[in-house]
């Protein structure tokens, strides 16, 4: 292919792609980068790469474009079990010790595949957990599964693939969850693609955590093979995000290649052989307490059970000895949460903006003892109570989250927000019914509540109730219309109106 592109234009491509999608080229990658904008341009109807570049690094680019470029810009390889030592961890270690831990208290599990690819991933994910439902009766579990590639997506929701998906994992693995689907093809077995909720984030976004998307109060993230193509600033900024978007002592899960002692601080590494996880610190007590990954040592374990074709019973759920490695890297510790001294602009505000701002931050235990300052001086405070049941979400403490609505409630039993906010938390906690009086209650306070009323509809969509999501879902789509694409949606921590298109669109297409 004789150059279509010069030096300069590739060099402002490139710093454009780093911008809208984390990816880095540098110059050795140039000649792969020409290519695929040529490709791009010829598939998505454009007069040539020039027109392509343009409307590319125009500023800024439309969110379908770079959602299209990402199909020419990805690297999308993944399979079944890919890496499966984790997989190993997983089964082994870190749910059964999941498990244990909660086995008294709120018995839920939320994990995040972000860049999931095809879903390869998410759904090997449950597999293994359907494998210890068993042990997980009761267990409230989700699993969400992103990506910024809408071809990927969309193959991801089919579920249909072929051998080279399988190519390292056992044959129980195939023959227990797929079943044929003509010409070489196998189709995911329904009960477990119904446990992964696919849906579009671009990590680069400033869209999570938020409880609009789901990635709030997180135990597990993976995010394996994605970052090793950011730049290292964006990767930087994805993994501060991470941070807050995980529970205390939840475990970020890269691949071993991705591991690094400069790209995680905030994260304590938890290594095992040919495998290191990131647990986040700030967790309670760590003398007194068994945390998430309460690493046992496994890598002189004879046969790894993983390979088991049984499921696994609460029975096999071993005791796990609750030790606590020192960090590989001590020093990186110090940039965990020390909140309070480099807010110097605040000396003088009220305790509320200073948990306002530690919230927004992420930093939400420190955020919770501010937002009790302010109740102390005034207990009725409905901001307060409603910042303090938002904090309690995100730290995945429902029950006190809905305590805390109910007293903002009383203090304010006409707020549509606040009855929206209730309605987020007792869905969360499975509570599907209730969650829809609140919201048609919000509703009926204010019916233009476009988070409501897209809330609602999901939830009808769950129950199967179909006209009435449909007719929810264009109530929203409606009422979007009156605002900008970069209007932020009220309560919904920050989403963009654009967004919520988006996502309502998605959600409707199959509909
Ligand atoms: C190599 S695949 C990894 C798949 C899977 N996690 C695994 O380890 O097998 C990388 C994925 O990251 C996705 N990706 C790249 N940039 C992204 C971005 N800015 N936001 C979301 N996903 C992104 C790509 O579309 C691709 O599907």
């Amino acid at each position: 292919m004789k150059h279509l592109l010069d030096d300069t234009d590739l060099a402002k491509l490139s710093t454009c792609i780093a911008g809208q999608m984390g990816l880095f080229f540098p110059p050795s990658k140039w000649k792969t980068l020409e290519q695929s904008i040529f490709t791009a341009a010829n598939e998505l109807g454009f007069k040539d790469v020039h027109e392509c570049m343009s409307r590319f690094t125009s500023d800024p680019p439309s969110k379908e474009l770079i959602e299209a470029m990402s199909c020419y810009l990805t690297i999308g390889e993944t399979y079944f079990l890919r890496e499966i030592r984790y997989f190993e961890i997983l089964e082994r270690q870190i749910i059964p010790e999941i498990i244990k831990n909660r086995r008294d208290g709120e018995q839920r599990l939320r994990i995040w595949s972000a860049g999931c690819a095809t879903g390869e991933e998410p759904y090997s994910i449950a597999i293994l957990l359907h494998r210890m439902r068993e042990a997980m009766r009761d267990w409230d579990v989700s699993i969400l599964a992103t990506d910024i590639n809408p071809h990927s997506l969309r193959k991801a929701r089919e579920a249909i693939y072929t051998d080279w998906s399988f190519r390292t994992s056992p044959q129980w693995f195939k023959n227990n969850y797929f079943r044929p689907a003509g010409d070489k093809q196998y189709e995911l077995l329904p009960h477990i693609r119904e446990m992964v909720k696919f849906s579009s984030i671009n990590l680069v976004e400033d869209c999570y955590p938020s409880l609009v998307t789901g990635t709030n109060a997180i135990d597990l993230i993976f995010c394996r093979n994605v970052l090793m193509y950011f730049t290292p600033q964006r990767a930087a900024t994805v993994v501060e995000r991470f941070k807050h978007c995980l529970m205390d002592d939840g475990l970020l899960f890269v691949s071993p290649c991705e591991t690094s002692n400069v790209l995680f601080p905030g994260f304590d590494p938890v290594s095992f052989p040919d495998a290191t996880l990131y647990r986040k610190q700030g967790g309670a007590d760590r003398e007194n307490e068994t945390n998430v990954a309460g690493i046992e040592d496994i890598s002189h374990s004879p046969t790894p059970r993983f390979f088991d074709p049984g499921s696994v019973t609460e029975s096999q759920i071993q005791e796990v000895s609750p030790t606590h490695p020192s960090p590989l890297y001590p020093a990186l510790n110090v940039a965990t949460s020390a909140p309070l001294r480099d807010l110097p602009a605040q000396e003088t505000a009220s305790p509320y903006q200073k948990a306002l701002t530690l919230y927004e931050r992420g930093v939400y235990r420190e955020a919770e003892e501010m937002v009790t300052m302010q109740l102390v001086q005034d207990r009725n405070d409905t901001r307060a109570l409603a910042l303090l049941c938002r904090i309690y979400a995100n730290e995945g403490k429902l029950a006190e989250a809905l305590k805390a609505s109910d007293l903002a409630l009383a203090t304010d039993k006409l707020s549509s927000g606040l009855h929206y906010l209730r309605a987020v938390i007792l869905q969360e906690q499975g509570m599907y019914d209730e969650a829809a009086t609140a919201l048609k209650k919000a509703l009926y306070l204010d019916q233009d509540m476009v988070l409501a009323h897209f809330t609602l509809a999901n939830l009808e969509q769950r129950q199967g109730k179909v006209r009435e999501s449909q007719l929810h879902f264009n109530n929203a789509l409606s009422l979007l219309e009156k605002y900008r694409p970069d209007d932020i949606i009220p309560e919904s921590d920050g989403t963009f109106a654009g967004r919520l298109r988006e996502i309502i669109r998605a959600t409707t297409a199959g509909m």
